[in-house]
């Protein structure tokens, strides 16, 4: 595998509207984010994505972008993007914009065009499609529930949105439009962007003609996922070859795709040395326990099961290229508040977490307000929800016959909404995110959680994400951690998260004790020193003896191990 620049960097996601608002308008901006520039350099933050902020009419939070262009007024202006980009560039920092091209928003002015013209080009830039028998063409059903297909006003044809009926799908096939798309690409890149998030990207390619994958309904609807002509879909490699060709491969641009639903033999091509991409996350773990019937129906992870998922992808990866490994995103809700028994939620639990989802070979990345350990949202109703997605999920749990309270306790749980909530700067009003009424309800824990607080303490959360990715960069250990191989320790002691790093002439041990239970283990050879603990201090009997307490999580050198085997010996 060829090295590149980025292995070794740590990486963070902004979602500007709920960042920082210095207007008072209760929305997060541009100036936000630059005004807080310190304090990602100060955690060690290199690469930052940020969240749409080109215009747009919100209907799904700025993922329906109206002009590709431009900035939108309610985030500030190009001149802040310029300075941000700048301003990064001044602190080695680089910023990835977010690139949403399976869809544009029906405002753009490419749609407008096609609603005036239904037969003209501009339609061709989409989905346009005869009704077959007075009906949609098919029975698919959107991300966001209802049909795909929505009627073209004034004609017997429909359009297609895998995704809202305010987020139009572009249409891949069409060479003009493709070109356009990368023409836009190349004028962000020569703005000095380091690179994209490229966004629900594995839609682009459809399977076609439409009339044609009609599918047995998954529920009552008569619809079913449209995840389900994924399958039937081929192609899509020469859409994203090209993109990578003509775009991505001559700036260099650093590149992480929302992929989901690939096939596992098809990861080379992904991310491999001549991937599509850079870098895709990893969401096995964030869909694991999805149900076809909905959130409602869908299981919560367990800890064992979260450490399975891990390590499948660590696998999965392991001589083929880079993941990027997240616990949370603005699609999902907070990672400590999943990925962690309720009753065993703590600053020792969060810091358990953070150790062995940074400790994984891969590019890690933090959710803004994830190295705070911000939590999710008690919703005391519906009406609190703003996420098209959990309106969705909700009314599909009272169909199911989930009572008003069953169905709020069931998507609380999966909101995207919970990732949304105003960052928690400190402990005044509206947590100093804002001066106005923020657009979304602050979680009220911001008088115990938030970063002002976190910075002054030295046992934080903040300070320990500050020391996971000060070892990552640290000249004696970084070769190991980035790339020493992962390998897996008492992989059947359940709730023991436990696995070597090995790297050239280096042996690291990662152990996560995944539960309130204290336990005894055996190391396969001494250790030689304790390089991070997220508590006070380390029980040991002897050098190959030690006791973890409750959620207890250590990264130790080890003396060079004289055999590779797994370590129950
Ligand atoms: C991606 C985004 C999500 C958005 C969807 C449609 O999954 O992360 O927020 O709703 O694409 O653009």
């Amino acid at each position: 595998m060829q090295k590149k620049w980025w292995h070794g960097k740590t990486a963070y996601q902004i979602y500007p509207k709920s960042f920082r608002d210095t207007t008072g308008s209760g929305v997060g901006d541009l100036r936000g984010v630059i005004q807080k520039l310190d304090y990602l350099k100060e955690l060690g933050i290199d690469i930052i994505w940020l969240s749409p902020c080109y215009p747009s009419p919100m209907a799904d939070q700025g993922y329906d972008i109206s002009d590709y262009y431009a900035i939108d007024p309610r985030f500030g202006t190009m001149e802040d993007m310029e300075t941000l980009i700048a301003e990064a560039k001044k602190r080695e920092m680089y910023v990835l914009m977010d690139l949403v091209v399976n869809h544009c928003s029906d405002e753009h002015e490419w749609f407008q065009k096609a609603l005036q013209e239904p037969d003209g080009k501009y339609a061709k830039y989409f989905y346009f499609e005869d009704a077959v028998d007075g009906h949609a063409p098919n029975n698919w059903r959107s991300y966001f529930g209802g049909s795909v297909w929505e009627p073209v006003p004034g004609t017997d044809k429909y359009y297609l949105h895998l995704f809202h009926k305010k987020q139009p799908d572009l249409n891949w096939e069409n060479r003009e439009l493709r070109q356009k798309l990368y023409q836009m690409m190349r004028w962000w890149l020569d703005k000095g962007l380091a690179g994209f998030r490229i966004d629900a990207i594995i839609n682009i390619k459809k399977a076609l003609p439409f009339a044609k994958y009609n599918y047995p309904a998954d529920r009552d609807d008569g619809l079913v996922a449209v995840t389900r002509m994924l399958k039937d879909a081929v192609g899509i490699g020469d859409f994203l070859s090209e993109m990578r060709d003509q775009v991505f491969k001559p700036y260099d641009a650093f590149t992480v795709g929302e992929v989901f639903n690939i096939k596992e033999s098809e990861l080379e091509h992904f991310i491999g040395d001549n991937g599509y991409f850079s870098t895709m996350f990893d969401f096995r773990e964030t869909t694991f326990g999805e149900s076809p019937k909905g959130w409602y129906d869908s299981h919560h992870i367990t800890p064992e099961e979260f450490k399975r998922c891990c390590y499948a992808s660590q696998r999965l990866a392991r001589h083929t290229g880079f993941l990027s490994n997240i616990i949370e995103n603005h699609d999902e809700p907070r990672g400590v508040s999943r990925y962690i028994p309720a009753q065993d939620l703590s600053e020792t639990s969060k810091k358990l977490l953070s150790t062995v989802s940074f400790m994984l070979r891969g590019l890690p990345w933090i959710y803004q307000g994830q190295e705070l350990g911000m939590e999710n949202l008690p919703f005391a109703s519906i009406d609190e929800v703003d996420d098209v997605n959990t309106l969705d999920e909700y009314k599909v749990a009272r169909d199911a016959g989930l009572s008003e309270t069953e169905a709020l306790t069931a998507v609380s749980f999966f909101s995207r909404d919970n990732a949304r909530t105003p960052f928690q700067w400190d402990d005044s009003g509206s947590a100093g995110f804002t001066a106005g009424t923020p657009w979304l309800r602050v979680n009220p824990n911001y008088t115990r959680i938030n970063a002002k607080e976190q910075k002054s303490r030295k046992d934080s959360l903040f300070s320990y994400y500050k020391a996971l990715i000060a070892l990552r960069k640290h000249p004696a250990y970084a070769d190991t951690i980035v790339y020493g191989a992962f390998e897996p320790f008492m992989e059947d002691n359940e709730n023991l998260m436990a696995f070597f790093r090995k790297g050239d002439g280096q042996t690291l041990l990662v152990l996560a004790n995944y539960r309130k239970e204290s336990r005894t283990l055996t190391l396969p050879s001494p250790y030689r020193n304790v390089l991070l603990n997220n508590l006070g201090s380390l029980v040991s009997e002897s050098d190959t003896h030690v006791t973890l307490k409750g959620y207890q999580a250590v990264v130790l050198e080890l003396a060079q191990l004289q055999h590779t085997e797994d370590g129950q010996s």
